[in-house]
């Protein structure tokens, strides 16, 4: 049995290791990253520290462990223009930019940090439609009994009185077991680049 409930500061570990377990195209990816915390950094504690009103977790009831997260913000220009001001700098200093390293030589670490210092801008056209963008990652003990769904259905409440229009999301080319789960749900596909495909929904 597991509750859903908002996301509490004491979850963040819980959250950074959620991210971690199913960061490889939805599978485990421990034994891909020197650093367990580097995945975090990016897809899951800005959320829990910025958007908080945004972020619902699965809690196992019996044994009180936080087992899958949703984490949305409402707004990704300005969530953008946020980290950029307070969660980017002390990671930067953290993690030297491995921007001197090639492209195809460096490791899944030194990608993620290159994420950090030259992170990404949803693209304009993408976002006058749909202005939210979303995180969902279950353990694998939890995936597969409409417990996605109703994270889902909860997050896309709260953005739909928060007076959100849309919210698109990226999820990793390989991963088609989620891109399934956003297609049933409604979700359109928006545009595929090499290795990532962006969908939008309409609230
Ligand atoms: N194809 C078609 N329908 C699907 C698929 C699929 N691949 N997967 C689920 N569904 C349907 C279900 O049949 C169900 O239908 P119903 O409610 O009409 O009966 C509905 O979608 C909801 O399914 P859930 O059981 O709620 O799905 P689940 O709990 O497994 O959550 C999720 C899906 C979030 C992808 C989960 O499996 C997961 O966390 N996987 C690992 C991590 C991951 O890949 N996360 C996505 C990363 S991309 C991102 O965060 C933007």
């Amino acid at each position: 049995m597991f509750t859903l409930r908002p996301a509490r500061e004491t979850d963040r570990a819980a959250l950074y290791r959620i991210c971690l377990e199913t960061g490889a195209s939805g599978q485990d990816a421990t034994h891909l990253y020197a650093d367990p915390l580097i995945l975090g950094h990016v897809y899951a504690g800005p959320y829990l520290t910025y958007a908080p009103g945004f972020a619902f977790v699965l809690e196992d009831q019996r044994s009180g462990e936080v087992m899958g997260y949703v984490l949305g913000t409402p707004d990704t220009a300005a969530f953008e223009a946020t980290l950029e001001r307070g969660w980017w700098p002390p990671l930067r200093d953290l993690y030297p930019d491995p921007a001197d390293v090639p492209r195809a030589a460096r490791t899944p670490d030194e990608r993620i940090v290159h994420l950090i210092h030259h992170p990404p801008r949803a693209p304009h056209d993408v976002l006058a439609e749909y202005p939210a963008h979303l995180h969902i990652d279950l353990l694998p003990g939890a995936q597969g009994g409409g417990r996605g769904r109703a994270l889902m259905t909860t997050l896309l409440e709260a953005l739909r009185v928060a007076g959100v229009r849309g919210l698109h999301l990226g999820v990793g080319e390989s991963n088609v077991r989620a891109q399934g789960f956003y297609r049933h749900l409604g979700f359109q596909e928006l545009r595929r680049a090499p290795g990532a495909v962006t969908f939008g929904l309409r609230l």
